[in-house]
């Protein structure tokens, strides 16, 4: 089936190319912008109801169409990302479709955090529900499914762990070739070992995630070798759908705000995109604020617009234990930017004591997330404080990562192990109080039913107490 009809366009100079044409770097030959992927009703102008000749797809049938396609036995239908594939038109034939039947997330409530935040409303939407664990996978369905219509034969990006274990498994479904450089030493091991397990070439450099991505771009320069970082517009087409997901998991209703992380800054624009080509078409009334959150070692976005409003990006030599985050360089800063002022959006940084709070109070709601996810609750509860977000306003965290992918974070938070002597001094009394009660480290005991029976019956005092 014939379905591709997209070109790209630089998000800064305006300048169009058909997709193909598009160098080896992803940016404008003329500006160095980033490209979105456009479509011929993207420049449409909106209209209520569309003619039945309009190239405008019509929202009611595409609403029933998406609804259908979940009962089909086909796997693009099962797919969370392609079953929404009318918007996404971007491989000239579905056999091109490479699909771990991702998406179809979950969406919660967070009773607890909503109730202490003083709001009626806070979801979360869990993206670590997905095939490899992470939110990547809507994008690496995406943009491994036209590198394989485009034949290539190797794939490659440079990761802070979640990007790698996601092309790694597309690529193998795929029967492509993939290489990751990961900064050495400071991923998830959850994350590292799924970039083995699905037989990627991994290749730790002696560098951050920036210095990484400086040796990525020579290398795809010199080699035909498709490059999957989030400045490759493709990943982007598939990462907005969720935006699709969640507005048809609440019937078409419109939350007033969404939180997502900020690392490399792709994800907040593309489920921006997600939202602005929903409201184009009809298929909501208003486009929600996005909000983007950083880790305060890994801030640039935040601090640019602190000291420049935005002018000029202010890099900075990152440093977080989220260390999906942990990136001091943002390639789509920009594309970020647009995406907080078009929604009307903040940009706020927490600490490493507020996200390490806020992961063992999802965690204690039965969700669980890895560390860079929780920096969207810890996030909320600066802009409810701030006065931003009012106890009416209905909240969307994006979660982005299972918890399973840093084990090894949880496990010293429980332990009390998590934080130095500095920042421990740091906290202040209330939070420890906090801390205590929600830190629950294994016990070990001699195998004697009458021990375990006193330390149970000690355990049931304190939390009568
Ligand atoms: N959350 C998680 C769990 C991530 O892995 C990332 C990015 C982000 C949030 C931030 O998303 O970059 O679009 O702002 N991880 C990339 C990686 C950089 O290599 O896995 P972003």
């Amino acid at each position: 089936m014939k379905v591709a009809t997209h070109q790209l366009r630089c998000t800064e100079c305006g300048a169009r190319i058909a997709g193909s044409a598009v160098n080896s770097i992803f940016r404008c030959p003329i500006c160095n912008g980033l490209y979105d992927v456009i479509y011929p009703w993207s420049t449409l102008p909106e209209s209520d109801t569309p003619a039945s000749d309009s190239k405008l797809p019509n929202a009611s049938a595409l609403r029933w169409l998406w609804q259908e396609r979940r009962t089909s036995t086909l796997s693009v239908d099962q797919s969370g990302v392609w079953r929404f594939r009318d918007l996404l038109p971007i491989v000239d034939d579905l056999d091109n479709v490479v699909t771990l039947r991702e998406g179809n997330t979950p969406l919660y409530d967070l009773p607890r955090a909503s109730k202490a935040l003083g709001l009626h409303w806070v979801l979360a939407k869990h993206q670590g529900m997905n095939p490899t664990g992470s939110f990547k996978d809507t994008g690496m369905t995406s943009a491994l499914s036209v590198a394989r219509e485009r034949g290539f034969e190797w794939v490659a990006c440079a990761s802070t762990g979640n990007t790698s274990a996601a092309m790694a498994a597309y690529a193998a479904r795929a029967g492509l070739r993939s290489i990751v450089f990961i900064p050495e030493g400071k991923i998830a091991w959850g994350k590292l070992s799924q970039s083995m397990d699905y037989g990627a070439l991994t290749i730790q450099l002696k560098t951050d995630f920036d210095g990484c991505v400086n040796v990525l771009t020579d290398l795809v320069n010199r080699f035909p070798i498709m490059l999957l970082n989030s400045v490759n517009p493709y990943r982007l087409e598939g990462q907005k759908t969720p935006a699709f997901e969640l507005v048809e998991q609440l019937e078409w209703q419109v939350p007033e705000h969404i939180i997502v992380p900020g690392g490399n800054l792709a994800n907040g624009s593309a489920l921006a995109k997600g939202f602005t080509e929903m409201h184009h078409l009809g298929l909501i009334p208003r486009i929600p604020k996005i909000s983007i959150i950083q880790a305060e070692g890994a801030n640039p976005l935040y601090l640019t617009l602190q000291e420049n409003g935005g002018e000029q990006l202010v890099p900075v030599k990152a440093n977080t234990r989220a260390t999906a985050i942990r990136i001091g360089n943002p390639a789509s800063w920009r594309k970020a930017l647009r995406a907080l002022r078009t929604t009307g959006g903040w940009c706020e940084q927490v600490s490493e004591q507020e996200i390490a709070l806020a992961k063992a109070e999802i965690g204690s709601e039965g969700i669980g997330c890895e560390p860079a996810s929780a920096v969207t609750l810890a996030g909320l509860k600066k802009l409810v404080a701030q006065g931003k977000i009012g106890p009416e306003e209905r909240v969307v965290l994006i979660l982005t990562g299972h918890t399973l992918k840093d084990s090894t974070f949880t496990i010293d938070y429980h332990r009390n192990e998590l934080f130095t002597d500095e920042e421990q001094a740091q906290i202040s009394p209330t939070d420890q109080l906090v801390h205590a009660a929600l830190r629950k480290p294994p016990v070990v005991l001699e195998p004697d039913t009458d021990t375990v029976f006193r330390e149970l019956e000690s355990q049931m005092r304190l939390a009568l107490a």
